[in-house]
Formats: structure tokens, sequence, C-alpha cells
């Protein structure tokens, strides 16, 4: 029988940045009236989240959370993850999502210490404005079906991709960064900073819905589409790639692999 999340009372243990992008988003959504349970720390977002849903109720405790909860999602940092989830009594009947970044859920179901059903997500902060794109291991109705509505989720079946979507979820600095970089460059050559920063906006607002609204089409076909023969957007990919940015993004990427997920006999 198909379980709905929306009958669920869900409940978060951790009320940092990412449990407040996802209880907000989930306000937007037919998940508005679903009760939700947040913990007391951080007082200032639990508070925030309460004031502003009827739904959101806090919690006593991390304990009382669960006591409250069918759903539970695992939302405190990785250095905590142990001490805070070993501290808890689950039953078998709760549907635990843990969020901790690059956390086994071998480990966690060692600190659980109860066969239930767990998988893990990651939400990114744009998950607030329903935008988000989730990857989710291993593929669960109950989490696709809460982070479809606050944008993409995608499943993946092996823990190796699942690292995969993680490495390059870790390419929102860089995404900025780059942003960055080109504006001060602007700023350099004469351009007012304040010119240059809303340009670069709507540009990569409208390149990122370009691929949003072509989902048939692949990324190498997308750059054809962009690019003239022979002309500006062409010179600056060829540049890009010669003078080393291809090779030090995917160097980068394979460094966050080795960090987060290495596989025996895999090169990275
Ligand atoms: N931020 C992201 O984009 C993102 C994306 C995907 C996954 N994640 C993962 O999600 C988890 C949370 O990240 P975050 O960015 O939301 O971190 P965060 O803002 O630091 O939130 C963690 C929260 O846990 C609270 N906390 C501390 N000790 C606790 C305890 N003993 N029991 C219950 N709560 C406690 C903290 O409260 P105090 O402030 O009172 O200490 C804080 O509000 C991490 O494992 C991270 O790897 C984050």
């Amino acid at each position: 029988m198909e379980i709905d999340a929306k009958r669920m009372t869900l409940g978060f243990v951790g009320t940092g940045t990412i449990t407040e992008a996802v209880v907000t988003g989930l306000g937007k959504t037919r998940f508005r009236d679903t009760p939700i349970v947040v913990s007391p720390r951080s007082e200032s977002v639990a508070a925030r989240l309460a004031e502003a849903n009827q739904n959101v109720s806090i919690a006593l405790g991390n304990q009382d959370v669960l006591d409250r909860s069918d759903l539970v999602f695992v939302a405190v940092r990785p250095q905590i993850a142990e001490e805070v989830v070993r501290a808890l009594r689950f039953r078998p009947s709760h549907h635990v999502i843990s969020f901790v970044a690059a956390m086994p859920l071998d480990r966690l179901l060692a600190w659980i210490d109860q066969p239930l059903r767990l998988s893990q997500a990651i939400p990114l902060p744009f998950v607030a404005d329903l935008q988000g794109a989730t990857a989710i291991h291993p593929p669960d109705e109950v989490s696709n079906a809460v982070f479809s509505a606050l944008g993409t989720a995608v499943q993946v079946e092996s823990k190796r991709e699942f690292d995969l979507l993680a490495v390059v979820s870790s390419m929102m600095g860089a995404y900025f960064g780059i942003l960055d970089a080109t504006s001060t460059w602007l700023e350099s050559q004469g351009l007012p900073r304040a010119a240059g920063d809303a340009y670069l906006r709507q540009l990569f607002s409208g390149l990122a819905h370009a691929a949003r609204s072509k989902p048939a089409a692949s990324f190498d076909e997308l750059v054809g589409e962009h690019s003239t023969k022979g002309g500006l957007n062409e010179q600056v990919l060829e540049d890009f790639r010669s003078f080393g940015g291809m090779a030090a993004l995917q160097q980068a990427l394979g460094r966050v692999l080795a960090r987060i997920g290495p596989v025996e006999g895999k090169p990275c």
C-alpha cells in the first residue's frame, strides 16, 4: 500500500539552516497543514518556524521529537551525529531520513539500533523556494514525495551514485565564486559593480532557465545553441579549457569524491 507522507507527522532533530529551508518550503506545498515538530535548537530558528507556520510546534527535546513523529529527519552536523543519534530511542515504525553529510547508512543504522526504514537525502537551501535538487538514496517513496514537492528529487540506487551527486552539490560556492570573479573583472575594467552584478544575475538566471526549459537537450547541445561557430562564446569556452579551467574543475570534484566516498580500486 502506498504510504502518504502528507498524513504523517514530520519531526526534525536539529533545527538549523537546512531544516529551516525544508520546513519553509513545505509551508508552500500540499504539506502546509501536515503536523511538524522541530527540536528546540537552534532556539531562534525553531521560534521563527513556529511563528510563521501554524502547523509547526517546538518539542521539549530531541526524544520528544521522536515520540511525537512518524517521519524523522536527522539534521544535525556530522560531528555530533553519533552522540545525538545514539542517545535517542527510535521505534521500528519510525521512518528516518538523514541529511547528515557523508555519513554511511550502515553506521547510522548501527547507532539507531532498530530495524527501521532509513534513507538519506541532500536537500539544498533553495528547497525553501521550491527550487530544490535533492538527491535521495536508496529510492524511498516517502522521501521522494516530500522532496518532489520542494523541487526535483533524484533517486539513486547505489551509494556511489549518491556520493557523486553529493560531490556536485559542493559546486555552489564555486558557482558564486565564478560570478564574483567575473564581477570583479568587470569592475577592474571600469564597469560600476552594481551594473555588472545586475547584468550577471540576469544572464545566469536566463542560462539556468534555458537548461531547465529544454530537458531533452544535452549540455553539449546547449553549448552549441549558445555559441556561434568562430564566435566569442566559442572562444571563451576554448580558452577556459586550454588555460586549465575544465581540468581544475574536474580535479576539484575528484578531490571531494576522494574525501566523501573513496571506493577501493576506483580512481577518483
Ligand atoms: N546547509 C546545507 O546546505 C546542507 C545541505 C545538505 C545537507 N546538510 C547537512 O544537514 C545537517 C545540518 O546542516 P545545517 O547546515 O542545517 O547545520 P546548522 O545550521 O549548523 O544546523 C544544525 C543545528 O543543530 C543544532 N544542534 C546542535 N546540537 C544539537 C543537539 N545536541 N541536538 C539537536 N540539535 C542540535 C544546532 O543548534 P545550535 O545553533 O543551538 O547549536 C543547529 O541549529 C548537516 O549534517 C549537514 O551536513 C546541510
